[in-house]
């Protein structure tokens, strides 16, 4: 089954709304290629600007993380009903930063997950193994558990939109990314698991590879069969690296 490839920008805690305007226009100044889908994710106080600048173009806007209710008591917190009225067609869900500094469980994930589709947006779900773990030999374990975990409840015609980003957490913002066949074994172990549970419709998901992915090691990534596109961070806030990146996805 051909799987357009997704290139989303994680912007993660940076950038004022001036300066995620001047990037959004920086990139909407470009011919974006066919055959390629391309996403932005902002922080939440730029999305509503966003999304303005995003009309009439094909990029798609997502945010970052959500709570799982639609309102309620729970100060701080941003709901899949606000993100959704705002224009959002993604919404990354466990992340490896919020895993690690903000105590989100598996279940958790698996909530939020469900939330997302519950108000018609689509998930890009985070899974990776950190470094203590690969180094123990435990990677396949930690990554097929998250994605199990993650796909919990989750219907076969939901399955067939959602995203999955495999990201070491190793190779996140630390210029250490994964070799291409590296990362293609672990997304081709993902879609085992995929595809136990959900059968044929397991061809349809789209799994990323994350984590120090540049205007250079792009292509290694596009060209892995298992892979279909990648989940960008650091290189994403700068217009020229990411519209590259956008470029070597071209299959
Ligand atoms: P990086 O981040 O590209 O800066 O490594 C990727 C991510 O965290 O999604």
């Amino acid at each position: 089954m051909a799987r357009t490839p997704l290139i989303a920008g994680n912007w993660k805690m940076h950038k004022t709304v001036g300066d995620a305007l001047a990037l959004v226009h920086a990139l909407r100044r470009e011919a974006l290629p066919d055959g390629v889908e391309v996403a932005v994710c902002p922080p939440f106080t730029a999305l509503p600007e966003v999304s303005r600048a995003l009309e009439g173009s094909s990029i798609r806007l997502g945010a970052q993380n959500m709570h799982w209710e639609a309102q309620g008591a729970f100060t701080g917190e941003i709901s899949p009903l606000m993100l959704a009225d705002l224009g959002c067609h993604y919404v990354i869900v466990g992340h490896s930063e919020r895993r690690q500094h903000f105590g989100e469980t598996d279940a958790i994930v698996a909530r939020k997950v469900r939330a997302v589709f519950a108000h018609d947006l689509v998930p890009i779900m985070c899974v990776g193994e950190r470094l203590d773990e690969r180094d123990s030999g435990r990677t396949d374990q930690v990554v097929s558990a998250q994605t199990e975990a993650g796909i919990a409840g989750m219907e076969p015609s939901q399955a067939e939109r959602l995203v999955i980003a495999y990201e070491p957490v190793w190779a996140i913002g630390t210029g250490r990314s994964a070799s291409g066949e590296e990362a293609n074994r672990v997304c081709g172990l993902i879609r085992g698991v995929l595809s136990e549970r959900f059968r044929s419709a397991a061809a349809a998901i789209r799994i990323l590879y994350g984590g120090s992915v540049t205007p250079d090691n792009a292509a290694e990534f596009a060209r892995q069969s298992e892979i279909d596109g990648a989940l960008v961070g650091g290189a994403s806030l700068d217009p020229q690296k990411f519209l590259r990146i956008i470029h070597a996805a071209i299959r």
